[in-house]
């Protein structure tokens, strides 16, 4: 404490003024070896998810941003490596002798759920479903957790680990080792390796025109927690949630062994679609999906013909709708669905008709009951998506009988209406509701709230600008920052607008605001 005073910063953490807001509210000062109270107290009101921006998948990288990225680097080539980067697949796949290959996998994500004994038993189902989404048989783990060990309870990592440990167990695995780091947002997953024979290996790129696609578990995961986090999630749809993504994938995997699938994956973080474009790429095929026929999470649908969707759905629109048809009765909501960034999701298998009935009964029979075919692989092609709101045409349906001669973006559902721009969701209250199918009442309120009044459209767009940045909202202050500079506000204006912000949200806006203006053009 002594050192930090004389700093003028706390020594715990350089970014803050000393004394930090946590001597200021609880009278404890890290630096000074003091610790918050083990607080057993608010066990009853732990809220995991409060602490996180992106719960669970929905804090992946955007794929359109990581194939970016991605494609930049060196190439890895080994004749060892059956699956490597280059085919986006669930799990790197490395043969060490003629019939042994490792499956490797690791993934690591935000508390997507807010009991710390059950999001240890998610994020182990959702490590080890890339490995069984390669017909892997998992046999070690590593875990990997970030954890702000200085601010929270460690009873609660504690209860994060046991939970993981748990379900390893009951996975059959055994964790060898893990990494631990003092981290400021939670984050906790496991690497995973598991072994396969070589010609058992289930990548995404076999599938063949004249499959059907089935899926193991409903979607709809991301909806319904990001619907929680903004306070409109029914118990009964949390519920059922969280049973499924606590679900290990590992029955659903032997029975896409038994009955030879051609290709596999899992459904997580790009959402049904995003985690189809990357099989129908990689298989050169086109798939349709039968809109109807995906199974859902209870108030799913609702939830996002009401616009209650994350912007996790927008990233994975952006990523995988170029090669997405979309028939015109398919409404924004349904899209969304299919969109929807799933946690510790289902495995989309494709498998020969001939077998798939059996599968699907034998998938029914032993836990899986709400798996279901969604759709088709119909023919060759360089990898389209075609989503059809006619319930299982088994017919060959044309490419194009919506009427337009080849795949195009999805028609201007998503363009419709609002001062928020589609591609981006503003999070004041209400804003993203209002661009969606919002009850009239409401998109009149937002309106009346941002039209002019005792105070002008610039006042109030200088007011949206400070509160995004008092807020700390990014997607709302990207979209304010443009909309002020195209009605021709100054550099100068939005700077003190965004400091009053700062003003108001500490060091956190300040740092929040220095990251986000590098646009603002100086005049
Ligand atoms: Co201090
Ligand atoms: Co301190
Ligand atoms: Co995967």
């Amino acid at each position: 404490m002594r050192r930090s005073r004389q700093l003028g910063h706390c020594i715990c953490d350089p970014r803050k003024p000393c004394p930090c807001d946590l001597l200021i509210e609880k009278d404890v000062c890290l630096c000074a070896g003091e610790r918050l109270e083990e607080p057993a107290a608010r066990e009853e009101s732990v809220r995991l998810t409060k602490l996180v921006k992106n719960a669970g998948c929905a804090s992946k990288i955007p794929a359109a941003e990581l194939s970016r990225i991605l494609k930049r680097l060196p190439e890895v080539s080994d004749p060892r490596l059956l699956v490597g980067m280059g085919t986006a697949d669930d799990a790197g796949v490395f043969r060490v002798s003629d019939d042994l290959c490792l499956v490797q996998t690791v993934d690591v994500f935000a508390p997507c759920v807010d009991d710390p004994y059950l999001f240890g038993q998610i994020a182990a189902c959702n490590s080890l479903s890339d490995c069984y989404a390669m017909g892997g048989t998992p046999i070690t783990a590593l875990s990997i957790i970030g954890y702000p060990i200085s601010t929270q309870p460690s009873e609660w990592m504690y209860r994060m680990l046991l939970g993981g440990m748990d379900k390893l167990r009951e996975a059959g695995v055994v964790l060898v080792g893990g990494h631990s780091i003092n981290d400021e947002e939670m984050k906790f997953g496991f690497a995973i390796t598991g072994s396969v024979r070589p010609d058992a290996v289930v990548t995404n790129a076999g599938a063949q025109p004249g499959d059907l696609l089935v899926l193991t578990k409903p979607i709809g995961t991301g909806i319904i927690s990001f619907a929680a986090q903004v306070g409109r999630a029914s118990e009964e749809s949390l519920r059922a949630i969280e049973k499924s993504m606590s679900t290990l994938n590992r029955t659903a995997a032997e029975i896409m062994v038994r009955f030879e699938a051609h290709a596999c994956t899992d459904v997580t973080g790009f959402g049904l679609l995003g985690h189809l474009r990357h099989m129908v790429r990689e298989s050169g095929v086109t798939a349709e999906i039968w809109a109807a026929e995906v199974p859902v999470f209870p108030d799913v649908r609702r939830l996002a013909a009401e616009g209650v969707a994350g912007g996790a759905v927008e990233r994975n629109r952006e990523f995988a709708e170029e090669c997405v048809q979309a028939d015109d009765g398919l409404s924004e909501g349904e899209m969304d669905v299919l969109y929807d960034a799933q946690t510790s999701g289902g495995l989309l298998i494709a498998l020969s008709a001939k077998v798939a009935e059996e599968c699907l009964a034998a998938l029914r029979e032993s836990g899986c009951e709400d798996a279901a075919i969604v759709g088709r692989i119909a023919e060759k092609s360089e990898g389209r998506i075609h989503v059809t709101n006619q319930a299982s045409s088994q017919e060959p349906r044309k490419d194009g009988a919506a009427g337009s001669p080849s795949v195009s973006p999805k028609p201007g559902a998503a363009l419709q209406s609002s001062a928020v721009p589609p591609e981006e969701e503003c999070c004041a209250p209400g804003a993203a509701v209002a661009a969606g199918n919002a009850p009239e009442a409401f998109k009149q309120f937002m309106g009346n709230v941002f039209a002019p009044g005792a105070l002008d459209v610039i006042q109030k767009e200088l007011m949206t600008i400070a509160l995004s940045v008092a807020v700390q909202c990014e997607p709302c202050l990207k979209i304010h920052l443009a909309k002020a500079r195209e009605m021709g506000i100054s550099a100068e204006e939005i700077e003190e607008a965004a400091w009053m912000g700062v003003a108001f949200g500490g060091c956190k806006a300040m740092m929040f605001w220095q990251a986000n203006n590098a646009g603002t053009p100086k005049s």
